[in-house]
């Protein structure tokens, strides 16, 4: 379909409120069901729905406080659900062979022991992650804690979680899966086609979590000055000024935004690339904003000492048909360990894209479960300013490498994975199985 832009609103996903608070726990119920979603105005696409909503209902955990989720399966489909970045035993972590058939119901258990951050949550079933993310599966999952709200950055209606993604609809609005990625013309937010959003002339602040199946945003606002202050594991110890940040499939960027500057000006534009993805309309006049971005957020947890090095390598193998994808030399079998780790040890993982055919220069975001790492280096020198922070997911280009440091810093252990982020690789085999022993 042809999508006129800026002909909707970009809405808030809901806040899910618990069922229960019994005995200190948050109880949340969800329903996975299809329903027909509005993406380009007047068409009716089907969906697979968090409770309805595309763009699932925002979960708001509080640190130390823990979140129990009950799913029920209303789908024709097997579905489970992955907390992506969330320090969760083996059990709730949506294993790819732990499935809730059609009807069937799980609890799952967020203990929400690590700090403030910006997660998500999705569907996980093997093979079918990709189909089943693309047809709706997703939503936000936040940790709140009292250090990051002594900050005073901007909160409430001005802290603004937003899914980006994009997808391939036909002339009835019907979801294309499989098709070429070139194809996926229609960009939304929020689970809309290029919408408006009105915003008072004040900070806000945007949790950016690109969850398309494959894709690298390349964010803007045509040059002008945004504040990034958090990655996938929590905020940054410092903001950093920059007018472009790149976010790749399963990756989450905060971003502070000041529109005070533009107040009865505009409209301005967030741009992926060259193409306008929402337009921000500023109301005019003067507000009060007593928001701030203090110049130092949150000093990152010490880096332990590495005593193990290992390298884990991606590829395609483009020589059959379907290609199938591999890690370390083989596609993902549940039956086999690939990679054990010890509980408490500190690991350097050397991330290789083996993909060394210039005719299929496939890049890959590499993400780890159960823990958040920092990066140390990427394609052989040192990280670049953006890799910084605390991070669950991370780009690697074509031919490239990162090198990342790891602390098993958990009382889990059990089958958790890594893989590939583009989940139509990850669905064909790029993902391995990491214990975690004691
Ligand atoms: Cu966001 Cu293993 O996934
Ligand atoms: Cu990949």
């Amino acid at each position: 379909p042809v999508v006129t832009p800026f002909t909707q609103c970009m809405p808030v996903p809901p806040v899910l409120a618990p069922t229960s608070t019994v005995g200190g726990v948050d109880a949340y119920t969800i329903e996975v069901r299809p329903a027909d979603v509005e993406i380009v105005p007047g068409l009716r696409t089907p969906a697979y729905t968090y409770a309805g909503h595309f763009t699932g209902p925002t979960i708001r955990a509080r640190a130390g406080r823990p979140a129990t989720v009950a799913f029920t399966n209303r789908l024709t489909t097997p579905t489970n659900v992955h907390l992506h970045g969330g320090h969760v035993a083996p059990d709730s972590d949506g294993h790819p062979m732990d499935q809730l058939a059609p009807g069937a119901a799980k609890v799952y258990e967020y203990p929400n022991t690590q700090r403030a951050a910006t997660l998500w949550y999705h569907d996980h079933t093997h093979a079918l992650e990709a189909d089943h993310v693309y047809r709706g599966l997703h939503g936000f999952y936040l940790i709140e804690d009292p250090a990051e709200r002594r900050l005073g950055l901007p909160s409430g209606d001005f802290d603004v979680p937003v899914m980006l993604r994009n997808a391939e609809l036909d002339a009835t609005g019907a979801f294309v899966f499989g098709g070429h990625p070139d194809n996926r013309t229609v960009v939304m937010a929020n689970g809309k086609a290029q919408p408006y959003f009105p915003v008072a002339p004040r900070k806000y602040r945007f949790r950016l979590l690109n969850a398309a199946l494959k894709h690298v945003f390349r964010l803007s606002l045509g040059g002008a000055e945004m504040t990034k202050i958090g990655t996938d594991g929590g905020l940054l110890p410092a903001p950093v000024p920059l007018t472009e940040v790149s976010i790749s499939s399963g990756e989450r960027v905060e971003v502070v935004i000041d529109f005070a500057r533009w107040a009865g000006r505009g409209p301005v534009h967030l741009y992926d690339g060259d193409n306008p993805i929402i337009r921000f309309d500023v109301a005019p006049g003067r507000v009060a904003d007593p928001s701030r971005v203090p110049p130092t957020l949150r000093p990152l947890p010490p880096l332990g000492t590495p005593t193990v090095e290992r390298t884990v390598t991606m590829s395609m193998d483009m020589s059959l048909r379907p290609p199938i994808a591999l890690m370390n030399g083989r596609p993902y079998d549940p039956s086999r360990a690939d990679v054990s780790v010890r509980r408490g040890t500190t690991e350097i993982w050397n991330v290789v894209n083996e993909d060394l055919d210039p005719a299929f220069p496939f890049d890959h975001p590499f993400h780890m479960h159960l823990m958040q790492f920092r990066v140390i280096g990427r394609d052989g020198g040192p990280p670049l300013p953006e890799d910084a922070g605390l991070k669950d997911t991370v780009y690697v280009g074509p031919r490239g490498s990162v090198r990342l440091q790891v602390t098993f810093d958990t009382p889990f252990t059990g089958e958790y994975l890594a893989h590939c982020h583009f989940l139509e690789h990850s669905a064909l085999g790029m993902m391995l199985r990491m214990d975690v022993l004691p």
